[in-house]
């Protein structure tokens, strides 16, 4: 069956073998199917490139369920099933009044696959509500408990795009939001002129959740609409000494400094700067609202995301003597 509908960057691959999956259980027996010793795992396909047919079993993982868990002193403990749809959560969370999600409204692909790279946006990430996942073992099918430590989050980055990668499907993620249903971080500067802009000076978590909805909506293209994947790049993190190289050279360039004497420099920008924003080779192109997004106009294969992907690398570094990585998952 064609993957097309299954990814949102839109890419016609075929799938040789799919299954839905719509519960522990039969995730379980689906990878005992010894029939099809090779399984690919798919969730909301937000993150991902496919640059080939998939000869293998596709395990589709469209797990349900949302449910509070517990109560307590902090608010609330949420338990959702990997296949939910991360933005239906947050406005199920955002419904109830249950505060912490509410930055990062809007992102595409299933909460089963949000602590994968640790999702994030607009000052917040998964880790701030993070309290634990569960996983199934591929090799056994045990199923494992995965604490914030085991997870081991970075920017974009956890266990299972290291020494996880390919050794656990998650299944399930819980998280600790709180019954403050009041302001909370609108530290990061769009979310504060987007409110000031509707006149709201005491935002409730539905107001950031709108604002956060508008910038996005304003910058980033509707995955429905335009085939894409997000950020295609991760923004570049530079040591003190190559930063001061850096700001020497270019000046104005934005910049964030991390805790560590480092500084992340938005790909956006580096992208921006070396002409590529909103350039187009047939269906392959990148975005006129935001750089750091590639996207398929239509019919682009995955190779060809790929050899843009390369063009722009190549551009960036040869100016900025700075390499810029995907963060997409590139799946060959
Ligand atoms: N910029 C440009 N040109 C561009 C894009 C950005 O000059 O084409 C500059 C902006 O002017 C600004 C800076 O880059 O000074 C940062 O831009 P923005 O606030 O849009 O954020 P970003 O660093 O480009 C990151 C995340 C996004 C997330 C936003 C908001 C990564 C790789 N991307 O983008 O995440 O929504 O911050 O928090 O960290 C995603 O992961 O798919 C994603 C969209």
């Amino acid at each position: 069956i064609s993957l097309k509908s299954y990814n949102t960057f839109g890419i016609d691959a075929k799938a040789r073998y799919f299954i839905e999956i719509n519960s522990v259980d039969e995730l379980r027996l689906a990878l005992r199917l010894k029939e099809y010793p090779e399984k690919f795992i798919l969730g909301g396909g937000s993150n991902m490139l496919i640059t080939g047919d998939i000869n293998a079993l596709v395990l589709y993982i469209n797990i349900k369920g949302i449910e509070v868990v517990e109560e307590n002193k902090d608010g609330v403990i949420l338990k959702s099933m990997a296949g939910e749809n991360w933005h239906n959560l947050v406005l199920w969370t955002l419904e109830k009044g249950y505060g912490g999600l509410e930055n990062m409204s809007l992102i595409p692909g299933n909460t089963g696959t949000a602590p994968i790279q640790n999702i994030g946006a607009y000052g917040v990430e998964l880790k701030d509500t993070f309290v634990n996942c569960e996983a199934i073992n591929i090799a056994d099918q045990s199923l494992k408990i995965f604490t914030k430590d085991d997870c081991r989050f970075g920017y974009r980055d956890s266990y299972f795009k290291n020494e996880g990668k390919g050794k656990y499907i998650i299944t399930s993620v819980t998280l600790q939001l709180t019954k403050h249903n009041h302001r909370r971080n609108t530290s990061y500067g769009a979310i504060a002129s987007e409110l000031e802009k509707n006149g709201i000076s005491d935002p409730k978590i539905k107001d950031i959740s709108n604002a956060v909805i508008a910038i996005r909506q304003s910058k980033l293209p509707d995955p429905k609409v335009l085939g894409n994947s997000g950020s295609f790049f991760k923004n570049p993190v530079i040591s003190e000494s190559e930063f001061h190289t850096f700001t020497k050279d270019f000046p104005n360039a934005p910049f964030y400094t991390l805790s560590n004497d480092t500084y992340k420099i938005p790909a956006g920008w580096l992208i921006e700067q070396v002409g590529y924003k909103g350039k187009r080779f047939g269906d392959a192109g990148i975005h006129k609202n935001q750089a750091l997004v590639l996207v398929n106009y239509g019919n682009a294969s995955g190779q060809e995301i790929i050899d843009l992907a390369h063009k722009i690398i190549e551009a960036v570094e040869k100016k900025f003597r700075i390499r810029i990585a995907p963060e997409v998952n590139i799946i060959a």
